[in-house]
């Protein structure tokens, strides 16, 4: 007993002088500590909330969709009237997976005690029982799911937050994070097709819908023969401009007795795309190299430090694709994107026909290899262009 104490003490210490020596965060979503900026998309999803009206958050990866939604819900957390729940459905796979995992979700966020999960289990789902097991967080020592003894649980589910918020008089906002997941289960289209004509009868609910791969959930949301065309209102999240990189820097740098300049963190900024991750991830590299004073040479060693990082899984990315794919990233490298199905720009990088373009580029998009916008293809990860030009030689088959 006292043991657990003291060792729960020592944890707390440990955990926060962890805190205040890690002045740069990435790898999660970034908490209110690192939030920086978004002050004109955070008044505008807040008030998209409020007042019910369904949002679709679309960015390439780690720009800060999901610290962007967890923001406003901590400033609605007092917010009565209004609850937010998340899902994050990266892990989906099949329609099932996503009755399962939204049913308990939706139990779970709008119940305050474990009885209450219960109560409300029985009380609103006659197609899915609770089943409880024993976990090892100790905030949450048991952890519930939902098992279906129906085969017709569907609507139930899709109705379950409607009527949880008629019962309570309130208004419940579901946001669903990695949605491009959805378009990608087998049978899809059924599926947003059954989940829009029941969420569109929805009045005390409405859905915030983000995720990555851009032209997937472009086409979703923006296709006239898709389910989901028109659903709400799109907000595309832009970078985070480099002036608030540039205090949030310098002030993470002086509260831990370290100095950078804006031109600096320009150079970091630019380097790495204005991509949020990496800005905090490279940061965090020169802050760790860093006595005094950071400078250029520093932030040479700290480039090298985040691509030896990344090295093994640009390996692995590498070995995912084909010759004809392998050859494509080589001409884009080379800068031929805009021209890519120019005959000359097809035969000088043996890339066959330009209907065998069409393919890799859908295929290279799958992967999240490339993002195209128009006629410009770049490489989704700004990271990888910089370890290619290194390791170029692997292109080469
Ligand atoms: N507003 C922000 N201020 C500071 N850092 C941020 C912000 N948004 C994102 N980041 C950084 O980017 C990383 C990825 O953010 P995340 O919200 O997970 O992106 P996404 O959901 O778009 O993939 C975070 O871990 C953090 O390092
Ligand atoms: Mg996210």
């Amino acid at each position: 007993m006292l043991l657990s104490f003291f060792f729960r003490i020592f944890a707390e210490i440990f955990q926060r002088g962890a805190i205040m020596k890690t002045p740069f965060m990435y790898g999660v979503a970034a908490d209110a500590m690192h939030f920086t900026d978004r002050e004109a998309e955070t008044r505008r999803l807040q008030l998209n909330f409020e007042n019910g009206i369904n949002t679709i958050i679309i960015s390439p990866r780690r720009w800060g969709k999901t610290s962007l939604v967890n923001k406003v819900a901590d400033n609605m957390a007092g917010n009565k009237d209004c609850k937010l729940v998340r899902i994050d459905v990266f892990s989906v796979r099949t329609e099932e997976d996503f009755y399962q995992l939204f049913a308990t979700e939706i139990i779970k966020q709008t119940s305050s005690r474990i009885e209450e999960w219960l109560t409300n289990t029985r009380h609103f789902l006659s197609s899915l029982v609770p089943v409880m097991t024993p976990s090892s967080d100790p905030i949450n020592p048991v952890s519930l799911s939902l098992k279906s003894v129906g085969t017709h649980y569907d609507e139930e589910v899709l109705n379950l937050p409607e009527r949880i918020a008629t019962e309570k008089g309130i208004h419940i906002v579901v946001c669903i994070d990695e949605f491009q997941q959805i378009g990608e289960l087998a049978n899809s289209i059924t599926f947003q097709k059954k989940l829009r004509s029941v969420w569109q009868h929805q009045h005390s609910v409405s859905y915030c819908l983000y995720g990555s791969k851009r032209h997937l959930l472009m086409n979703m949301f923006g296709n006239r023969s898709y389910p989901f065309y028109k659903f709400g209102d799109v907000l595309f999240l832009e970078r985070i401009p480099v002036a608030y990189w540039q205090e949030y820097v310098r002030k993470r740098f002086e509260q831990t007795g370290k100095g950078i300049s804006d031109q600096l963190v320009e150079e970091i900024y630019s380097y790495v795309d204005g991509n949020s991750s990496y800005v905090q991830q490279l940061c965090w590299l020169v802050w760790a190299h860093t006595q005094k004073s950071a400078d250029a040479e520093i932030l040479a060693e700290a480039k090298l430090d985040l691509l030896r990082q990344n090295h093994a899984l640009f390996i692995e990315q590498i070995n995912s694709l084909t010759s004809y794919q392998l050859r494509f990233v080589g001409a884009i490298l080379a800068g031929k994107g805009s021209e890519i199905s120019h005959k000359a720009v097809i035969d000088e990088f043996g890339l066959g026909s330009s209907a065998n373009i069409v393919t890799i580029k859908q295929a290279l998009q799958k992967k999240e290899i490339i993002d195209i916008e128009g006629k410009d293809i770049r490489f989704s990860d700004p990271i990888f262009s910089h370890w290619l030009r290194l390791n170029n030689h692997l292109l080469i088959i």
